[in-house]
């Protein structure tokens, strides 16, 4: 039997609504992408929402409108995809990376206070596999050092913390989330970014298409079509209404598909409950996580992975930390010692299939196949 890691959940009706934006003449950013961002919003609870092509893009463009100018420092995790920290250095700006908890890997905000100093401008919580950081803790500390929150929500839709969606929380400047392919929202390539700041989002739709006062659908829509002006220096992060009418269809379905991650969830949980050669993902009775990821913690992580594939098992390995990559560590120069719990928690995290469309029977294999290689 073979088990890949992820299978993206598309169908009929994705293929249908993708065709239909195709047929409509209108491939770039239009319709489908008001709907989508409309949609989106509503979902998300949130005011505003800025379709992307990526979260990287949303995440740029929200360290933009805050302000991020060179030499300022923003505080991440070092348990994170590279995108969290490439955006800081795109301004010229200093990532500081932050420890992670044992148990959630998400950042340890114990371990914030004492990174800021006075250039430290941002925060960017990861909620990692899609569990809320916490989230009121962070907004304390950004209150007392009067710092911006920008979350970092690649993983985290559906997630809730203390029954709010993420993506609706006040407190927080921007969030950032991803429709890359194996995300549990999927347009092959996007993102969004979610706001309560009217001005914010402005500034996003503008810098989205080279900072452009208007788009090109809002020009279509008018009697002066051919007229712009150029109000800042912008990027061409948008997306396209292919992705957002694949999109449209995504998000009807989230609350579905993640009751079906759920479920899978539970079978891990029960089969390796009891089992002392495996550490479990943490569950917090005040959130809800998407459950974009299921990682457990092993020792001899990497001769597992060896023998997980030879049974066609795929799995994976989230995250290599920043601290450790040699780009990062050469012009930054973090210390490895520095990150002790990060590194242990990288040294035995596997990632195990987890996404809808997986069978009883394929859950069963995995299962049986982890047991019998780890041993209980
Ligand atoms: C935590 C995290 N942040 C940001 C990103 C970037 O997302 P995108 O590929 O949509 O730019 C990813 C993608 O894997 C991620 O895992």
């Amino acid at each position: 039997m073979k088990v890949t890691f992820h299978k993206t959940h598309t169908t009929k009706e994705e293929i249908k609504s993708a065709v239909r934006a195709i047929k409509s003449g209108w491939l770039t950013m239009g319709p489908e992408t008001v709907k989508f961002e409309e949609k989106f919003k509503k979902f998300v609870k949130s005011r505003e929402a800025v379709s992307l092509n990526s979260a990287t893009s949303a995440l740029h463009l929200a360290l933009k409108v805050i302000g991020i100018k060179r030499g300022d420092e923003v505080i991440l995790p070092t348990n994170t995809f590279v995108a969290t920290a490439e955006v800081v250095t795109y301004f010229d700006a200093i990532p500081v990376l932050c420890e992670v908890e044992e148990d959630s890997h998400n950042i340890d905000v114990s371990r914030i206070e004492e990174l800021i100093t006075a250039k430290t401008r941002a925060i960017i919580p990861v909620h990692f596999a899609g569990l809320p950081c916490d989230m009121d803790e962070i907004y304390e500390i950004a209150k007392k050092y009067d710092l911006r929150v920008i979350e970092d929500a690649a993983h985290a839709i559906p997630s809730t913390y203390k029954g709010q969606m993420v993506g609706s929380l006040e407190k927080s400047d921007v969030t950032c989330f991803s429709f890359y392919a194996t995300k549990t929202l999927s347009t092959g390539e996007g993102g969004m970014a979610t706001t309560n700041n009217r001005k914010y989002a402005k500034n996003m739709r503008i810098n989205r298409l080279h900072g452009i006062s208007r788009d090109a659908w809002d020009r279509h829509s008018t009697s002066k079509p051919w007229h712009y002006d150029i109000v800042d220096n912008g990027n061409k992060y948008n997306t396209t209404d292919i992705n957002s009418a694949i999109g449209l269809v995504q998000l009807k379905k989230q609350d579905k598909l993640r009751k079906k991650r759920v479920k899978i969830a539970k079978k891990y949980m029960k089969a390796f409950k009891k089992n002392k050669n495996i550490i479990l993902p943490v569950v917090k009775d005040d959130r809800e996580s998407s459950w974009h990821l299921f990682v457990i913690k092993v020792k001899n992580r990497d001769e597992i992975i060896e023998r997980l594939r030879d049974c066609g098992i795929g799995t994976s390995v989230h995250f290599i930390p920043i601290h450790k990559h040699s780009y990062y560590k050469k012009r930054y120069g973090y210390k490895n010692s520095d990150y002790g719990v990060a590194n242990r928690v990288f040294k035995r995290s596997l990632s195990l299939p987890i996404y809808p469309d997986m069978t009883n029977k394929e859950i069963d294999y995995v299962i049986g196949k982890v047991t019998k290689i780890i041993g209980v």
